[in-house]
């Protein structure tokens, strides 16, 4: 089976290459990224010493480049992580999140049709369901729920799963899409989140919480979303949505509590900062579906989640070493110099 995965120098991307070399050593890997910001051969770094990995830089954008690709590979099946991933980032400029996570989609499906493919995954997230509120806990997002966005990122996400979906009615073409909540883990890029506050705690710099740090996102450790995408490229219905969590939901105040007790640290550079305009409250996955039709289940609580990634980060500082003094460096200090 020869398989392409986009955006493969980047966080999930990059995971899930090592969990086809490592779970289906037959399998050839193709992986086309542009190396954006949040791109990093370094990531690939033990993939490409393996005989069935192959690298392509492209934009998925780039009509003439991916066609190209697709004739000189064949692929069987393409999995499309490859997208501009940041919320903050899509609030300060939101045009490049439409050309790359819609017109790339579209660049990618045109080339599924006129190549031939036995399937293309859409790889999605919850946030195109929007928000759920904080006072009901017994609300959870289904492959029902109705799109429902809020950031300029989850719409650009919401339009290519509808695209995707189009290409399935309209034209037949064999696809799935996934809608998962937070992933976490190593190779995660440090803007986000976890990494951040990882990083900063080492660093002993401040950790900006924004509001009040009462939002809550439904985590889930990144190996367990790639064993999910597996299951649902094999055996997944074609035309269907599924949703990937595992019910680790935490408020953002609790993570960066976990994270300073991890490392021994006290709560004193806890910065609560201006708030993310229109802040999602609370994501949650109903993961019924894909537990029920394809027996998936995650393997890792949050617990021994947070502490693997810990001892990642802290023993893989040459990874985000150069990461965090070059040009994310610039990013850093516009965002939350502001704040
Ligand atoms: P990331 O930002 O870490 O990586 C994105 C990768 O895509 C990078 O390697 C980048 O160079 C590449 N890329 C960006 N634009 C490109 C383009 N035009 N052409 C080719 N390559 C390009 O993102 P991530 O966190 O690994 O997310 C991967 C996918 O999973 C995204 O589609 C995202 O929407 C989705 N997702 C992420 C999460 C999460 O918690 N991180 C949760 C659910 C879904
Ligand atoms: P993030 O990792 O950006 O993921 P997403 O916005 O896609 O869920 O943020 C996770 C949560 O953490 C979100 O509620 C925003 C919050 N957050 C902070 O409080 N401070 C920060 O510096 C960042 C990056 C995020």
């Amino acid at each position: 089976m020869k398989i392409v995965v986009t955006g493969g120098a980047g966080f999930i991307g990059g995971n899930f290459v090592y969990y086809l070399l490592k779970n289906h050593p037959d399998d050839q890997v193709i992986c086309i990224d542009s190396l954006t910001y949040a791109g990093n051969m370094a990531t690939l770094e033990e993939a490409l010493k393996n005989p069935n990995f192959f690298f392509e830089k492209a934009d998925i954008a780039d009509r003439e480049a991916i066609y190209g690709i697709f004739e000189k590979y064949s692929p069987d099946i393409i999995v499309n992580f490859a997208a501009e991933s940041h919320v903050d980032r899509s609030i300060e400029n939101p045009e490049i999140f439409l050309k790359t996570n819609i017109i790339g989609t579209s660049v990618l499906l045109d080339a599924c049709r006129k190549y031939g493919i036995t399937r293309y995954h859409q790889v999605s997230t919850d946030e195109v369901y929007g928000d759920l509120p904080l006072d009901r806990p017994d609300l959870f997002f289904t492959e029902e729920t109705p799109i429902h966005t809020s950031s300029p990122y989850s719409s650009s996400k919401a339009g290519a799963d509808l695209l995707v979906l189009a290409y399935h009615r309209t034209f037949g073409l064999p696809v799935t899409v996934s809608r998962c909540s937070n992933n976490y883990g190593p190779y995660h890029f440090p803007e986000k989140l976890i990494p951040l506050m990882i990083i900063n705690t080492l660093n002993g710099k401040p950790l900006p919480v924004y509001g009040k740090g009462e939002n809550i996102r439904d985590w889930l450790y990144v190996e367990d979303h790639c064993s999910a995408i597996d299951k649902i490229i094999r055996n997944g219905r074609v035309g269907e949505v599924y949703n990937i969590g595992g019910h680790n939901e935490k408020t953002n105040i609790y993570v960066v509590k976990k994270i300073l007790e991890l490392l021994g640290k006290d709560e004193s550079n806890i910065t609560y900062v201006t708030d993310r305009p229109g802040h999602d409250m609370r994501y949650a996955i109903d993961p019924t579906k894909i537990h029920n039709e394809l027996g998936w289940l995650p393997e890792t609580s949050f617990d021994e989640g947070i502490k693997k990634t810990v001892e990642w980060y802290l023993k893989n500082q040459d990874w985000w070493q150069p990461i965090i003094d070059g040009e994310y460096q610039k990013y850093y200090e516009n965002h939350y110099g502001k704040k």
